[in-house]
């Protein structure tokens, strides 16, 4: 560890703190609202860190940047997001489980819940050239899919909960605030 590295007092309290993971459309941020309110908690958003950290949206960056830019961006804004101390609802980009690096900042960092929702279901939901998602490209469909069969397994590997999230909003946050007692 470098000399320079934060540590948390062992006598410092764990701030609770629940991890969204899944897919574009899994409805990460609808839900991670929803729940926030609810508990009464912070809501945080690791793409809406990156804005607030660079000045510049999702999509300039990897236009401008690439993708490994944006990635390290996201990996910035999700240690930060795990850094509070108050008890925070995460909404984590979908992409940011795909770093081993950033795979380890979440199983740290709070519960992992993975809202879990097939590529067809998530097809229906995303609009085509939203503003933060440029993988998406023309065809959402073939991309979902494409990245459904690469991720699924990190998901799996990482969830404390996995809540099927093909069901309306109010249910899954039911199903949330169950698993987690
Ligand atoms: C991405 C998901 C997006 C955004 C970027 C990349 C991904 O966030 O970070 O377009 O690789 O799955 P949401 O999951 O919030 O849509």
């Amino acid at each position: 560890m470098s000399s320079c590295a934060t540590v948390t007092p062992s006598s410092a309290p764990l701030a609770e703190r629940i991890l969204l993971v899944g897919m574009m459309g899994s409805g990460k941020t609808t839900i991670g609202r929803m729940l926030a309110e609810r508990l009464g908690w912070d809501y945080l958003d690791s793409d809406e860190q990156v804005c607030r950290n660079t000045g510049r949206s999702v999509r300039e960056i990897f236009e401008t940047d690439g993708e490994a830019a944006f990635r390290a961006e996201e990996k910035r804004a999700l240690h930060q997001a795990v850094s509070g101390d108050q008890p925070a609802v995460v909404a984590v980009a979908g992409g940011a489980v795909l770093d081993e690096e950033n795979r380890a900042t979440l199983a740290q960092g709070g519960t992992v819940i993975w809202l879990d929702a097939p590529p067809e279901v998530l097809a229906g939901r995303v609009r085509a050239g939203s503003d933060h998602r440029p993988l998406l490209g023309d065809d959402a469909a073939a991309a979902l899919e494409r990245l459904d069969r690469e991720r699924r397994p990190l998901y799996q590997e990482l969830a404390d909960v996995v809540v099927d999230a093909a069901s309306k909003p109010a249910n899954v946050v039911d199903r949330i605030l169950r698993a987690i007692g």
